[in-house]
């Protein structure tokens, strides 16, 4: 883990309040695993005084990118900086995503920003998959194109219909698991709200799979100290015995194994 002073190199509104920031980074960007996040800092305390959390999106030679959507006091102070700018961040944090295995069909499920967290898991891959991305609304159907440009097949699910098939992202997904599975191995991976890692671990445990998922959680230090951010995990004794216990999603996670979470 290091801190860098970087530059932005770009700064540009997508669509729907979510913004891509390209930041020069030497020394974090080619350290950073799928999966991995870094915590930033606002230039002005007055803006937020604690650092936030943003999944690495891009991460290539000396430049690393964020894709955030504008959602409070701190986004909305991001959303100011211009190229040039300076910022400050520290990464690269937690656990990553495991790697890609080339015996299984890598099934990558998003939620909005999710697909940030997704797209060094697909390029970094062995073999190509499938991504079904889900969102309200075509606004928050993010980057679906970069995973295309990487041969990846996008199947896209909005709420009201606006873009790709209408309902749930877990709607497409069922169906396909149903029609075109076809006796294969899927591995899953997935970052969004809640309700869909839930909805995402609930399939992996009947199926007797294997998943990854990318939990969200307000963070204070994001370096383990402040336990601002614990999330219930299952601990098994060596005789097999199922008890739980407190991680930090900040230095355990974000990514757990869809069968360690225990959901309240
Ligand atoms: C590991 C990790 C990776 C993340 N990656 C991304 C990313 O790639 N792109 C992106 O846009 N956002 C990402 N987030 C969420 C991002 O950190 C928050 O949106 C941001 O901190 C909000 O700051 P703010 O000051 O604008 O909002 P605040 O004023 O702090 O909050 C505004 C609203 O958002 C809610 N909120 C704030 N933080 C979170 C959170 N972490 N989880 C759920 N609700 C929250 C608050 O309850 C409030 O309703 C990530 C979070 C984590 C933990
Ligand atoms: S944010 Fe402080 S322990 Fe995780």
């Amino acid at each position: 883990m290091l801190i860098e002073n970087t530059i932005i190199l770009s700064h540009r509104l997508l669509k729907g309040g979510y913004r891509l920031l390209t930041l020069k980074s030497k020394r974090i960007a080619p350290m950073v695993r799928p999966g991995q996040f870094v915590h930033l800092r606002l230039p002005s305390p007055a803006d937020a005084v604690l650092r936030r959390p943003f999944s690495v999106f891009r991460a290539q030679a000396g430049r690393l990118a964020i894709l955030y959507k504008t959602v409070g006091k701190g986004t909305q102070a991001m959303a100011t900086l211009c190229a040039g700018d300076e910022i400050n961040i520290l990464g690269p944090l937690g656990q990553g995503f495991p790697n890609v295995r080339k015996d299984t069909l890598p099934l990558l499920v998003a939620g909005g920003y999710g697909m940030a967290a997704l797209y060094l898991v697909a390029q970094r891959a062995p073999v190509k998959g499938i991504v079904f991305v889900g969102g309200a609304g075509a606004d928050d159907i993010l980057c679906a194109d970069d995973f295309r440009r990487l041969d990846w097949d996008v199947r896209v699910a909005t709420e009201d219909g606006s873009a790709g098939k209408k309902g749930l992202v877990t709607r497409i997904l069922d169906a396909w698991l149903n029609k075109e599975l076809h006796g294969r191995q899927p591995e899953f991976f997935a970052c969004g709200p809640n309700g869909l890692l839930k909805a995402i671990c609930k399939r992996v445990g009947r199926g007797g799979w294997d998943g990854w998922i990318s939990m969200d959680r307000h963070m204070g230090c994001g370096l383990g100290a402040c336990l601002a951010c614990v999330q219930k995990v299952c601990k098994r004794d060596a005789a097999g015995r199922e008890t739980w216990a407190w991680a930090r999603v900040c230095t355990e996670g974000p990514v757990f194994a869809c069968r360690d979470i225990v959901w309240d």
